[in-house]
Order: structure tokens, then C-alpha cells, then sequence
């Protein structure tokens, strides 16, 4: 983790002082903890207060964290935020979210962690709900904001790569999935969890796909799991190929994982390691490689400060106070985007589930 954000040359979106505005939380469990509350402190968002069902572990995370107030109510909390114009940040498990939502008053502004919904109808409810309400609303698909990310996004923007004809995401790693519980009870579990990521990463930078081949798959070590394996190809015509191969089953040491973003062009390559997912929990270090033709330099890294955990929650939280400050900002993070990769994981099931082509032997 990065000390300051003057470091990072990359840095995520964050508001002026002027723009910022305070943060009440509900549910605060694993990932509050890893990524949201470490990304606020170096952002200097202030956190004031939070509610989560397990009172034990609200009083936990509000020490050792600072947070002045534990709500012993969603209902306090949402008096503490309407009290002090705060923006709501929801991390609750994705079915929850809708029995959130309806405490949470209209004309307010929240961030809702990923993914929205376990499938398209309860992300079709959080969005008509969201609007209804008339909420300034953003989904935590963070990954647009991380460092690496952004500096690729400038180069493809400028034009550096020329036309983009190839983006691959691949990933072959080991993941203790047993460090999530709730995973096991879900029916669509690796894109829903994982690759929703990617699939948001690569919508980002290509637009919206026309049409998605995919198969997701189990592992008979990881049977409680409904998937943990996908391939996802995401159709943008005859020229563009893009995909996502994700294996997060490879159990042989780490001299052969790997877990890359490449985005070839005409005229350049950038080939990103996006290291939190090797050897995990622990991790390696991201590298961040370019390679363009008319430089004639050949394959570079770029220094680039600061990663996707945490320092990318600065941006989806950074964003929504900005969307908040001025209507007219384009908060990348919004929910009517969003639905969209959820648009796209709901293809992504369906082709799984019927859309083989049957081989003709004979
Ligand atoms: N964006 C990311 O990269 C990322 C990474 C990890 C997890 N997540 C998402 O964040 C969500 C939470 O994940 P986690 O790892 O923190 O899980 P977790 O189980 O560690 O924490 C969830 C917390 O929410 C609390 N909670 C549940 N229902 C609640 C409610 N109605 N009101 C208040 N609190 C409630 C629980 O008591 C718990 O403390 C999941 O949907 C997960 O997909 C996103």
C-alpha cells in the first residue's frame, strides 16, 4: 500500500475538500476491513459511523478504525447520515442489498459493493430502486480505478496503442475460496465473484459486447463451490477479440501462475501483471509493461504507484462525492452502467448453461 496519494502518478479520482463529504457504512465485514476503510483513511474520507447486523463485530472494526459512532440500528445509522449529508457505503452480501436499500431515504447518494444482485432480476430491482428513489448510486466495481488501469486507459485514449484488436485476461492461479463462507451458498459463484471484475475492466475500455460465449466450470477438489473456473469470450466482431481465461485451480507451486491484462493494438501492447492474485493472500508485485512500435524502444515498464487493493476504493467512493458535488461529473462507477456487466454475467450464465454447439461425428 501506498503512503500518500502524491505518490502515485496514477492516482484514482478523489474530490477536493470542498466535494468531500462524510461516510456512514453498512455492514462491515471482510472487505471494509481490507480495502474500503485503508483506501478512506489514505484518501482522508472521514467515516462516521456504521452499522453492521453482528454488533460485536461493528464495535471491532469502529476501534480500530476510529469510526465515531456504532449504530445500534440500520435506522440510527440512516438518521446519522441524513444528520450529516453523508453518502451511505453498503457491503452486504449481493442479496441484501434490496432490504437495504428500502431503509436508505430518498435523494440520497450510496456506493453498493459488487456484485448487484446474485442474478439479472435482483439487479433489475436494485436499479429500479435506485431510481425510484432518485439515489445518486455507484457500484464498487473498483477495478477501473486502480492505478494500472487508469495509466492504460490514458494510453489507449491517446491513441498510443492504434486500433485495439486484442484484450485477454488470464489468470492461472491458487485461490483459497475457503476464506469466503458465503461463497458456498451461492449458486453462481466465480463470475458472479470474480470475473465480474474483468468482464466491467473490459466493457470499460471496449464498450458493450454484442453477444458472449462462456463456460463455467467446478473442480472436483473445490465440489462446494457451484463454479470456480470460467471462459468467457465477449463478441465485438470480426476484427477484436476479447476474453477472459480464468483457472483458479492450479495447485503446483507458484514458478507457473500467472495472472496478466493484455491489450494488443496495431500499433502498441500493454501487458499488465496484476500481482494481489499470485500466491495469495500474500501476493506479488504488479508490473506494468508497454511495448509501441514507432518508439522502436521495445517492451518497457512503466512506474506505476499504488495497486487495485486498496488504493482503487478511493476512486468509487472519490467519484460518487464528485457525482454528488456536480450532476454533470461522469462518475465511471454509476449503477445504469453497471447493470450493464451485470447484463453481461447473465449472458455469460445463460450461454454456460445452453449454448453449446453440439461436434457432429458422424
Ligand atoms: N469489490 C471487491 O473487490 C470485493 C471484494 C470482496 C468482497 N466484495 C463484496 O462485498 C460484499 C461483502 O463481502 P465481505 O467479504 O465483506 O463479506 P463478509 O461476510 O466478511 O462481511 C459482510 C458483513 O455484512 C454484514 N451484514 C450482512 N447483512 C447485513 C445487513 N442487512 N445490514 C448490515 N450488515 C449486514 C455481516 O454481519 C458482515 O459483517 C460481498 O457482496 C462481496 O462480493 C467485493
Amino acid at each position: 500500500m501506498v503512503d500518500s496519494l502524491d505518490e502515485m502518478k496514477f492516482c484514482p479520482v478523489h474530490p477536493t475538500e470542498e466535494e468531500k463529504r462524510p461516510i456512514v457504512s453498512i455492514g462491515a465485514g471482510g472487505i471494509v476491513n481490507d480495502c474500503h476503510y485503508p483506501a478512506y483513511k489514505l484518501a482522508g474520507y472521514s467515516v462516521i459511523g456504521l452499522f453492521d447486523l453482528k454488533p460485536e463485530r461493528a464495535q471491532m472494526m469502529a476501534e480500530k478504525f476510529g469510526v465515531p459512532t456504532v449504530c445500534p440500528t440500520i435506522d440510527d445509522a440512516v438518521k446519522l447520515a441524513q444528520d450529516n449529508g453523508a453518502i451511505f457505503d453498503i457491503a452486504v452480501p449481493a442479496s441484501r442489498i434490496p432490504s437495504v436499500l428500502e431503509h436508505i431515504p430518498d435523494g440520497s447518494a450510496t456506493l453498493i459493493q459488487k456484485p448487484m444482485g446474485e442474478n439479472i432480476q435482483q439487479a433489475r430491482k436494485i436499479l429500479d430502486m435506485v431510481h425510484e428513489k432518485h439515489l445518486t448510486a455507484g457500484i464498487n466495481f473498483q477495478l477501473r480505478d486502480a492505478p494500472y488501469i487508469i495509466a492504460a486507459k490514458q494510453m489507449v485514449d491517446k491513441g498510443l496503442l492504434g486500433t485495439i484488436v486484442d484484450m485477454e485476461v488470464r489468470e492461472t492461479v491458487f485461490t483459497p475460496w475457503n476464506l469466503w463462507d458465503f461463497l458456498y451458498k451461492v449458486d453462481r459463484m466465480e463470475i458472479n465473484y470474480h470475473s465480474i471484475h474483468w468482464v466491467d475492466m473490459i466493457r470499460y475500455f471496449l464498450g458493450d459486447p454484442t453477444g458472449v460465449w462462456c463456460k463455467t466450470m467446478k473442480h472436483p477438489e473445490m465440489d462446494g463451490l457451484a463454479q470456480v473456473k470460467s471462459n468467457i469470450i465477449m463478441d465485438y466482431g470480426d476484427y477484436l477479440r476479447a476474453g477472459i481465461i480464468s483457472n483458479h485451480n492450479h495447485k503446483y507451486g507458484l514458478d507457473e501462475q500467472e495472472c496478466f491484462i493484455k491489450i494488443e493494438g496495431t500499433k502498441g501492447c500493454i501487458k499488465v501483471t496484476t500481482g494481489v492474485y499470485l500466491d495469495y493472500p500474500k501476493g506479488k508485485p504488479d508490473v506494468f509493461k508497454y511495448n509501441l512500435l514507432e518508439d522502436g524502444k521495445g517492451w518497457r515498464t512503466l512506474d506505476v504507484h499504488g495497486s487495485w487493493f486498496p488504493e482503487a476504493f478511493v476512486g468509487t467512493m472519490g467519484g460518487l462525492m464528485k457525482k454528488v458535488a456536480d450532476p454533470n461529473y461522469h462518475y465511471i462507477n454509476n449503477i445504469d452502467d453497471a447493470y450493464k456487466t451485470m447484463c453481461v454475467c447473465e449472458a455469460c450464465y445463460e450461454s454456460s448453461a445452453h449454448g453449446e454447439t453440439p461436434v457432429e461425428y458422424e
